[in-house]
């Protein structure tokens, strides 16, 4: 994920411009790839909170922290949906690819906005399936996408949520929400294979019923025969990045702003 990702998420952030001291908040922050790089933007002087409800990826995370002397990241485990952290205090809110693995995307949006200060940042990065394919076009990325649209819906997920994040913001309370398509293509390496590889792992569709587990090991064979030929390249799911300012004296919050 990194490899395909993690470039355009750093330059996103970098452009948008995280001050030296200033204050974060990382939500859903996994083992932390994005936390260390905004540890390292918001220097000695700045802090960042890395939030996650998995008590599992904030140990490897602690242990990262102490391993590389990282004095300016604090872990709290908690639910992106009521995070018991002052409210009006952030610079920044940050989240990746948590959205599209919660059902109340508004909520976890309004969560973030609440955290910021007036004039704060608001930051989230999504993906979209409908990226997800090949050049030239063949009938199994055409599946692989349908099928893992399909798998994300029996779950309660929504991995086009990335195209809808201008909408979610609006809905959150924030006004005027900009946004950028990061598309990542592929002719060779482990990049091109990203979304294959997270589907061999979470066995989706089988775990949902979506289709056969024998079904299943023959799409995956299907797709890495493209994935070895440099015939093809292999478009990722694309990230969107959507980003707002809280007002900097917020009236009432209305639905559809
Ligand atoms: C795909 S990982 C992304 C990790 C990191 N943001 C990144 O981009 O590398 C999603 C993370 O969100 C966390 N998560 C999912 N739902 C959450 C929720 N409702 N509240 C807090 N964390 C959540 C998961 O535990 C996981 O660590």
């Amino acid at each position: 994920m990194e490899r395909a990702y993690g470039d355009h998420t750093h330059r996103i952030l970098g452009e948008l411009g995280i001050a030296d001291g200033a204050k974060v908040v990382d939500i859903g922050c996994g083992t932390g790839s994005i936390t260390k790089w905004l540890a390292s933007a918001v220097g000695a002087a700045g802090r960042v909170v890395a939030v996650d409800r998995s008590a599992e990826q904030l140990t490897l995370l602690s242990e990262d922290i102490d391993r590389d002397s990282i004095g300016n990241v604090t872990v709290t485990q908690a639910d992106a949906m009521q995070i018991e952290l002052a409210r009006g205090e952030f610079d920044l809110a940050h989240c990746r690819l948590l959205i599209s693995h919660t059902a109340e995307p508004v909520a976890v949006v309004r969560e973030m906005a609440a955290l910021v200060k007036p004039g704060g940042l608001v930051v989230s990065f999504e993906i979209d399936i409908n990226g997800l394919t090949s050049f030239p076009r063949t009938e199994i990325y055409d599946r692989f996408r349908q099928l893992s649209r399909n798998s994300g819906q029996a779950m309660g997920l929504d991995f086009e949520i990335g195209t809808k994040l201008p909408a979610v913001f609006r809905s959150a309370g924030l006004a005027a929400p900009d946004m950028e398509f990061i598309e990542p293509v592929y002719l060779r390496g482990a990049e091109k294979r990203f979304w294959e590889y997270t589907a061999r792992e979470s066995k989706l569709p089988v775990q949902t019923g979506l289709m056969p587990e024998e079904t299943f090991s023959e799409l995956m064979h299907e797709l890495e025969t493209v994935a070895n030929s440099e015939l093809y390249a292999v478009a990722q799911p694309r990230l969107v990045a959507c980003w707002a300012r809280k007002a900097a004296n917020p009236g009432p919050m209305t639905e559809q702003q």
